[in-house]
């Protein structure tokens, strides 16, 4: 394998990221090509990103359609694009979630959350769930469990306690009048995609309500499908204050949403929000375009029918047990994980890893099939 590209990236690019002996050209469907004409599955999905795989005629087109038609404009410019893209979002949204604002990457996206929260409540504390992520900028990265290592900042910009995860009884305890707002993801992705359960949502849900505490769900690994339901909250019939999304939004195009209830859009101010880029038409024509493909290929029954097959036959070599939900699930595995996705990678599989040392991430596409599975499974059995 030519691996010159390692030396070239090294050369100019600064080294924040410990990479993979693979360089990528091009995508089709499921599949990567490598430089070396190598043909690579991918369960990793650049980090839960591509919901309909690479190369999607139907997507490329609406996208180039939309930019021959109107390349961008602002926020100050309203555009029927932006409207339509926002009440679809809407449309599949828990019911009480009633405007969006649409920014650029997931940190973003929460670090607008937090900021609302705050505002709105007049409060100073902010408690997440132990094991979190939420992101690299100086609000999201707050609220992420053990960010100390990389924070940076000189401070945080509010207090900040963690509940241990599904604990609900301590869950109950630290929501008082003191909190503005508890960040939540329903499946924690980066800890390994794994499970809060229902209760400890719930609990944190009516402690919430009780002391009015705001309750932000961050759906930017679960939301857009991947937990086989729209947004993974809504496998709990639990409706959150505000919610954020990002990675499988635009299909591949970078953006991030934010949805908030009426009583928080009642009390926005014009020019508390902002952004350059947000919600421009491209990404907006992505947007409508994965939800479109979505309802109409039936991808949310797909990504339940490949669940079960992962979970029927992933199970097997160094796999002891899954959690996780739809296509973001996490292996639990004997042999630390980076060992297992070494190997595989050696038989063109690519994986991904988790903050948990004994945890491989799959976050594939949406798109994908039961071949795939199979082989995964039979690639894992060899181990
Ligand atoms: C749940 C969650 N929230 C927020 C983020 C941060 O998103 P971004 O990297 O787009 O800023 C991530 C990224 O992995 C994430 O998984």
């Amino acid at each position: 394998m030519n691996r010159d590209f390692l030396k070239k990236e090294e050369k100019s690019l600064i080294q924040a990221y410990s990479q993979l002996p693979i360089s990528v050209a091009e995508g089709y469907e499921c599949e990567l090509i490598t430089n070396d004409g190598e043909r690579i599955i991918d369960f990793y999905g650049g980090h839960a990103v591509v919901p309909l795989g690479y190369g999607h005629k139907g997507y490329i087109d609406a996208v180039q359609t939309q930019m021959k038609k109107l390349l961008f404009q602002s926020n100050l410019l309203p555009l029927d694009i932006r409207a339509n893209t926002a009440s679809q979002l809407l449309s599949i949204s828990p019911k009480n979630l009633k405007k969006v604002f649409f920014v650029n990457s997931g940190s973003e996206a929460n670090e607008n959350a937090l900021k609302i929260a705050c505002h709105y409540t007049k409060r100073k504390k902010i408690l997440s769930i132990s094991h979190a992520f939420h992101g690299r900028t100086a609000a999201a990265a707050a609220v992420t469990w053990g960010s100390e290592s990389w924070y940076g900042f000189p401070s945080k910009p509010f207090e900040v306690e963690f509940i241990p995860r599904n604990n609900s009884d301590l869950a109950r305890k630290m929501i008082n009048s003191d909190i503005a707002a508890v960040i939540v993801e329903p499946i924690q992705g980066v800890a390994g995609a794994f499970d809060l359960s229902e209760e400890f949502l719930k609990s944190i849900r009516d402690a919430c309500n009780d002391h009015s505490v705001l309750m932000i769900v961050d759906e930017v690994q679960s939301g857009m499908g991947r937990s086989g339901k729209y947004f993974a909250i809504q496998n709990f019939n639990i409706e959150p204050d505000i919610m954020t999304a990002a990675k499988s939004l635009g299909g591949g195009l970078p953006c991030s949403v934010i949805f908030i209830n009426s009583l928080l859009d009642e009390n926005i101010k014009k020019g508390e929000l902002g952004s350059t880029f947000g919600g421009n038409p491209v990404i907006c024509s992505a947007i409508e375009f994965v939800i479109q493909l979505i309802k109409e290929k039936n991808i949310l029954k797909n990504v339940i029918e490949r669940e079960k097959e992962i979970r029927e036959f992933c199970i097997t070599g160094p796999v002891n047990e899954i959690q996780g939900k739809g296509l973001l699930l996490g292996l639990h595995t004997e042999l630390p994980a980076q060992e297992i996705q070494k190997k595989l990678l050696k038989k063109n599989i690519l994986t991904g890893l988790s903050s948990d040392p004994n945890i491989l991430r799959l976050l594939p596409p949406l798109v994908l099939r039961s071949e795939h599975i199979e082989r995964l499974s039979e690639a894992l059995s060899a181990i």
